[in-house]
Formats: C-alpha cells, sequence, structure tokens
C-alpha cells in the first residue's frame, strides 16, 4: 500500500525576531528557535526579510542558512537586494509574494497575468540558484495557466480567505482552494499554502486538500506556544497535518 504522506510544517520566524528586536539583545534567539524547532519535528523553517529589516534581517539568513538542516523557505518581493540574498544564500525554495515593502504582512496573491512576464525574468533568475520557486497566489483556478506560463515549480495558496470563512462554512471556505489545488495540480504544479493557518483550521485543510504538499505558519504558532509551549506546540501542528489518522 502507498505511504501516506502529510504536508510538511515549516515555522515562520519572523514572529521571534520581532520579540527579539523590541529589546534591541539577542534574546530571544532566532537561530536557537529555529534549531529547536526542527528538534522538535518542523520540517522546514521560513523567513521573510523585509526591505527595512524590521523582523528578520539579512544577517540572521546568513546565518540560519548556515546551521539549519530542514528545508529553508526565503519568502519575499523580488526586489534586487532580495535577489542578491537568494544567490547568496541558494535556499531550497524561494516563495515569491507581491507585497509592497512596508505593508504590515502579505494581503494578496500575485496577479500573474499582469506580472507574467516580470515573474517569468524573476523566476529564471532565481532558478540558476538551483532552488525550487513557489508564487503566492490567490484561490481562483483561473490564474493558474498564467502562473504555469512563469515557470514556477509550485504555488502557494493565500489562505486568510479560507482561515476567516472557515468558522461559519469550512465546506464553503475551502471550495475555491480545491478548484484551485485541482487546477494547479493539473498543470503540474506542486500546492503549498500559508497565512492564518491555526490548531483549528489546519487538520480541515490537510484532510480536504489531497495534493497539499507544505505549510508555512508563524504567528499562529508562535501565539500558541505561549501556552503550550515550543515543542508541544509543534507536536499539535504535526498532529493537525497528520493524514494517516
Ligand atoms: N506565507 C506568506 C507568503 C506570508 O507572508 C506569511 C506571513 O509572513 C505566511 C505564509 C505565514 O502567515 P502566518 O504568520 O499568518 O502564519
Amino acid at each position: 500500500m502507498a505511504e501516506i504522506t502529510s504536508p510538511k510544517l515549516s515555522v515562520n520566524v519572523n514572529k521571534i525576531a520581532t520579540l527579539r528586536n523590541a529589546r534591541g539583545g539577542n534574546n530571544p534567539n532566532v537561530l536557537q528557535v529555529a534549531l529547536d524547532c526542527e528538534r522538535f519535528g518542523a520540517q522546514g523553517i521560513t523567513v521573510h526579510p523585509r526591505p527595512d529589516e524590521r523582523h528578520i534581517r539579512y544577517t540572521d539568513v546568513l546565518e540560519l542558512s548556515a546551521n539549519i538542516s530542514t528545508e529553508f523557505n526565503i519568502e519575499g518581493y523580488p526586489s534586487e537586494d532580495f535577489l542578491q540574498l537568494i544567490e547568496k544564500v541558494k535556499p531550497h525554495q524561494v516563495t515569491l509574494v507581491p507585497d509592497p515593502p512596508h505593508v504590515l504582512t502579505s494581503n494578496a496573491g500575485w496577479d500573474t497575468l499582469q506580472h507574467q512576464s516580470f515573474l517569468e525574468l524573476t523566476i529564471q533568475r532565481i532558478k540558476q540558484t538551483g532552488a525550487r520557486v513557489s508564487i503566492f497566489l490567490d484561490p481562483n483556478p483561473l490564474l493558474i495557466a498564467s502562473a504555469k506560463a512563469t515557470g514556477t515549480d509550485r504555488i502557494e495558496l493565500y489562505t486568510e480567505a479560507y482561515a476567516s470563512g472557515y468558522h461559519h462554512d469550512p465546506a464553503q471556505a475551502i471550495a475555491p482552494y480545491l478548484a484551485t489545488a485541482k487546477a494547479a495540480a493539473e498543470a503540474g504544479l506542486g500546492v503549498n499554502a500559508g497565512h492564518d493557518l491555526d490548531l483549528h483550521n489546519l487538520a480541515y485543510l490537510s484532510q480536504q486538500m489531497a495534493g497539499l504538499q507544505e505549510v508555512s505558519i508563524g504567528h499562529a504558532l508562535v501565539c500558541d506556544a505561549l501556552y503550550y509551549g515550543l515543542q508541544n506546540t509543534i507536536q499539535l501542528y504535526l498532529r493537525a497535518l497528520n493524514r494517516s489518522k
């Protein structure tokens, strides 16, 4: 019988850097937290360096890259500085997001119709580093053909709308995501997901979306760790993702 694989958990450690930066010292230590996430079972570490370095700094990215042993995923808008960082670090995966430099957090996926040629050139450049590329996308199957044409390997579904609709009607909230994931699979694209995923909405997403390969989770996981501790929290997220239950 074929082994059942569950989506991988990549922990976004930006919030740890935000906490550290609040006092100017090195507490909490971002690298140590990332290593502990791995030790407790996380299968990847995600960072989202922003141009103003208000949470993750470029130096954190270099340090993490040299020390972590699971999949390293770097997210960001492909500015020249970002691309040069990618060329230096050569992470396993690069997730491109369209957010302007000063927004609080990512709030939309790419318009792959409008930005197809920009993405195509950017992705060609990133692929020379050997990284897998994923692009952040709203749940809309009509975007898949132009997403595919950019040369990306995967899409990351922007799950904010799923998370906000989940409590009211899970089946309705997930429907456009399942349609987009299906179109992506048919086009030969892999599927990741992220944003606002938490212990309430994660298990349903993992069970319903058979092809989902990876989730990246930051905010809720770090909040939960305040109550449950980091080790228990990571175990709870892995359990929510587990499809062999
Ligand atoms: N994916 C992308 C592209 C993001 O920008 C973020 C937030 O930095 C996440 C996933 C993780 O979202 P959250 O912190 O809500 O788990």
